[in-house]
């Protein structure tokens, strides 16, 4: 409340969903979709509705989110709290993964000094822990969980805006997309389109982590060029092969590429990719590509939510053909290329779309690594691990 003035003094209910439609904002949780119309769908159905703040960030190279939490969890409190006024919600959820501990109590305190001030009204606000299982932050899945069942996305029509918690129309929005509502409330439209472009206004939180001197979570415009990102982060420690952008549903670029890379949705769509969890990786040099990508694709098959056929045999099968490649046991390329056209939006999710953006531009971008592992066997430069991989068992489910 020092650093942004007390929410009291913000624009609130339904006038609030018309500012955040001036605003332009978008989501922060992967989707990129505006708010706003989010807002005005959720409003304007028959039952009252539930707001659940996904802060599940269940993305494993992806910090942005619980960073945020432990910063200002206020901001995000407040952005939900307002979310909620703006839709006549009574109800809201916060959703954490299980290695957000620290979040958790950071965030157990702030809802206890909101309750002592008497901030929120009548409107209820508990924290729940959700499973970290790579698909537990889809909302569907989330909703799901919420629910009393297994965290494994649903088959959509109805979606969460028309029915989800409860069978109560809910709105799910990402904790970083509420932070900038909360900011909105307080400094209007105009202020939030001072930073980003036209059609995405704003600042972005990312996670930049790899072969950069400052990894960590950097927060800038959108639309700023990944080489000004990289000046931030410190420039990079040593030659690197190349950037993934967009996490491990993202898709790979050249040195030379990134460098002329802007950070907004349309151009990183452009360029076949998006902007998705936020995630940016320097792969060095140093580490072996094939190895890294295929470790990824595995860990992405593995965490297939087993419902859709395509996605539980067809992702098995790309990670295996992967593995060969990279063990230079078999030129599994063709075959490869035509199952990531196959298996690619087949799923009730985007788990599949994503997991074969990340295996198809791999495949594409790293083709001379994966040519030199067919001719000549397993490289000699180690898998450094540089792409992480949580441990399995632990909270996934
Ligand atoms: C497999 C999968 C995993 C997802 N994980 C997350 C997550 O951890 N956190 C998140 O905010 N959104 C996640 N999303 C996106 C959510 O489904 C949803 O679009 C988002 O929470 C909506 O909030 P926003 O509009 O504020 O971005 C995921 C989507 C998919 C397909
Ligand atoms: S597409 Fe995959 S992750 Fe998504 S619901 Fe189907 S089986 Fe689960």
């Amino acid at each position: 409340m020092r650093r942004y003035g007390s929410v009291r003094d913000a624009v609130t209910g339904p006038e609030l969903i018309s500012l955040v439609e001036a605003s332009g904002l978008r989501g922060r949780g992967g989707a990129a979709f505006p708010t706003g119309v989010k807002l005005r769908a959720v409003a304007t159905q028959r039952q009252r509705p539930v707001v659940v703040v996904n802060g599940v960030e269940a993305e494993p190279a992806s910090g942005k989110d619980r960073a945020l939490l432990r910063a200002t969890p206020q901001l995000v409190l407040d952005g939900a709290l307002l979310a909620a006024g703006a839709v006549g919600a009574r109800e809201v959820i916060v959703g954490v993964g299980r290695r957000g501990i620290q979040e958790r109590e950071v965030l157990a305190a702030a809802i206890d000094a909101r309750q002592r001030k008497r901030i929120d009204g009548r409107v209820s606000l508990r924290v729940v822990v959700a499973p970290d299982a790579f698909v537990g932050g889809e909302e569907t899945a989330l909703i799901q969980f919420l629910n009393g069942g297994p965290a494994k996305p649903m088959f959509t029509p109805p979606r969460p805006f028309e029915r989800g918690v409860g069978g109560a129309p809910t709105l799910v929005q990402n904790v970083e997309t509420l932070a900038h509502l909360a900011l909105i409330a307080r400094f209007g439209a105009p202020w939030f389109r001072e930073l980003g472009t036209r059609a995405e206004p704003g600042s972005t939180l990312l996670t930049f982590s790899g072969a950069v001197a400052r990894p960590g979570i950097h927060e800038m415009a959108l639309g700023t060029p990944l080489r000004e990102l990289l000046a931030d982060a410190g420039g990079a420690t040593e030659p690197v092969s190349a950037y993934l952008v967009g996490g491990y549903f993202g898709r790979w670029f050249t040195d030379a590429a990134a460098r002329d890379l802007l950070l907004h949705e349309e151009h990183v769509a452009a360029h076949g990719g998006g902007l998705g969890a936020r995630v940016i990786v320097a792969l060095p040099a140093s580490t072996c590509a094939v190895a890294e990508v295929a470790r990824v694709a595995r860990y992405l098959a593995d965490e297939s939510a087993g419902q859709c056929g395509p996605c539980v045999h067809g992702l098995r099968a790309i990670a295996d053909a992967l593995a060969r490649i990279a063990i230079g046991e078999a030129d599994e390329r063709q075959r490869l290329a035509r199952w990531l056209i196959e298996v690619g939006g087949r799923g009730a999710c985007r788990h599949p779309d994503g997991a074969t953006r990340f295996a198809a531009s791999s495949v594409e971008v790293f083709a001379d690594e994966i040519e030199q592992h067919l001719r000549y066997g397993r490289c000699a430069a180690p898998d450094q691990g540089v792409l992480p991989i949580p441990p399995r068992g632990r909270g996934r489910r």
